[in-house]
């Protein structure tokens, strides 16, 4: 079985949010089950300029007018084939988004994989594409290259993204025109893609049934109601190797989940000192997100002052995005100094401090596909404080009180008053030492690795091949 995973992040070429974790991690727990496969991305500036890849290839493309250069370029890490698509005008660029041009950018990204697919392999059984930016490669597949005997699978990271742009960048597909490329009269990539592709699936069983609400769908919930007889939940897992508490070295002490107390009693008071908040062992909150209105930050800034108020919890903000959350995290750290801290800024060793450090993770999103933070979270014995939904919901179990079981702590609405409410729960839990370090057990013995998810993949793909 040979697959190719294309998408336009993959940890640790180029990452802003978790589907480059995802394509990092799936392709290798794929690998250990012998489904060969590799992945393509685009060859961005900062991959250019920090790896050695290997040219193998070139070609062009017709994007109107335009006859566009693509290159192929190669390069084999932890036994995988990645393969890069080159082109300066596109992608040897600072971001990998956010450009006026990024409708004719990911066209091109399509249009060019198709075109040197023969250099890349003849024998592709599988393409499994995800998000909105692979979202024509299905489309051209069923109009344009109908004699690739090639099927698809795309997967949903995220619905509220979908690569909406005016119909004239139509003008530029080299390929038969139809509806199916539209949305309310605008091209829209990922509509395309649910509509084209063989199977489709999102990232965690709940976000399944959400995205057919109008709450949830962005507008497509009736476009995957229409495929529902193809339309899957399977959960994300995290790379166990890279996320180890015993292991990791950003860490300042390790520890495992037999002994963790002391260990992470000084990870704790090594950040404090860090971020000079008084050396102390009360409850220490965590969060590091983007800071989008995704993520719940709204709500949590009408909670916090009062939790504040009456507690005597410390806070650690990591994250950056929205300038108004930026700047009511710096507001918060000025009034509090000796007990809120925040990082603007994206910071690997600092997050993963964080996951080492705090006794809860706060991530209250207002919708979560499956979310990778709180995973992580509870590997390292921090709890994760979630609102319902999506793969939030399908894997902490929330604390109760009569059989003490639980790996976090939950709230159903998108209401502040009841995220305060569930922030005053592991303040008051927090005393009950062995109670508490009952939770960071069952929370870090959970199997989140990929081994269960990828034969999810797996049966997947065994069924397109039998269709
Ligand atoms: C997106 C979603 C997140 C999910 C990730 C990987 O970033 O917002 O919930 O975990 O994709 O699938």
């Amino acid at each position: 079985m040979n697959i190719l995973m294309v998408a336009s992040e993959c940890y640790p070429f180029a990452k802003t949010g978790g589907l480059a974790d995802v394509i990092s991690a799936l392709p290798k727990a794929l690998k250990t089950q012998n489904v060969n496969v590799s992945v393509v991305l685009p060859l961005y500036k900062t991959i250019k300029q920090n790896y050695k890849t290997t040219f193998m290839a070139y070609d062009y493309v017709d994007l109107g007018f335009k006859h566009v250069y693509v290159g192929l370029h190669h390069l084999k890490q932890n036994d995988i084939d990645y393969y890069f698509i080159d082109n300066e005008e596109y992608f040897n660029l600072d971001n990998l988004y956010g450009y006026v041009n990024d409708g004719e950018r990911f066209t091109y990204f399509n249009f060019a994989i198709l075109k040197i697919l023969p250099k890349i392999s003849n024998e592709i059984d599988i393409i499994h594409l995800n998000d909105w930016q692979t979202g024509l490669i299905p489309y051209l597949l069923k109009t344009k290259y109908t004699n690739l005997n090639i099927k698809t699978i795309f997967s949903i990271h995220n619905i509220q993204y979908q690569g909406i742009f005016p119909k004239s960048l139509s003008f530029i597909m080299d390929c038969p025109y139809s509806d199916v490329l539209e949305f309310d009269n605008n091209i829209n990539f990922m509509k395309t893609a649910i509509m084209s592709s063989d199977i489709i699936t999102t990232v965690s069983p709940t976000y399944k049934e959400e995205v057919l609400t109008d709450y949830y769908g962005y507008r497509l919930n009736n476009v995957l109601k229409y495929r529902y007889d193809d339309f899957y939940g399977i959960l994300n897992g995290i790379d166990d190797i890279i996320y180890n508490p015993k292991t990791d070295s950003l860490i300042a002490k390790n520890y495992s989940d037999k002994a963790f107390i002391k260990a992470r009693q000084f990870n704790k008071n090594n950040l404090q000192e860090y971020f000079n908040l008084e050396k102390n062992n009360n409850i220490l909150f965590g969060l590091v997100s983007r800071l989008v209105d995704q993520k719940g930050i709204d709500i949590l800034k009408d909670a916090i002052l009062e939790v504040i108020a009456y507690s005597d919890a410390q806070f650690i903000f990591v994250g950056n995005g929205n300038s108004n959350y930026e700047n009511f995290f710096r507001y918060l750290h000025e009034q509090y100094p000796s007990r809120v801290a925040c990082y603007i800024g994206y910071n690997e060793e600092i997050a993963q401090k964080v996951y080492s450090s705090c006794d809860v993770f706060l991530m209250p999103s207002k919708f979560e596909p499956c979310g990778l933070s709180q995973l992580i979270a509870m590997r390292y014995g921090t709890l994760p404080l979630v609102r319902e939904t999506g793969g939030l919901k399908d894997t902490v179990i929330p604390y109760n009180k009569y059989t003490n079981k639980g790996t976090g702590f939950s709230f159903r609405n998108y209401d502040a008053y009841d995220l305060k409410e569930c922030m005053f729960k592991p303040i008051l839990l927090y005393k009950e030492k062995n109670i508490w370090k009952n939770l960071v057990q069952q929370a870090m013995k959970q199997d989140f690795s990929w081994n269960a998810s990828s034969k999810e993949y797996i049966k997947l793909y065994k069924k397109l091949l039998s269709k």
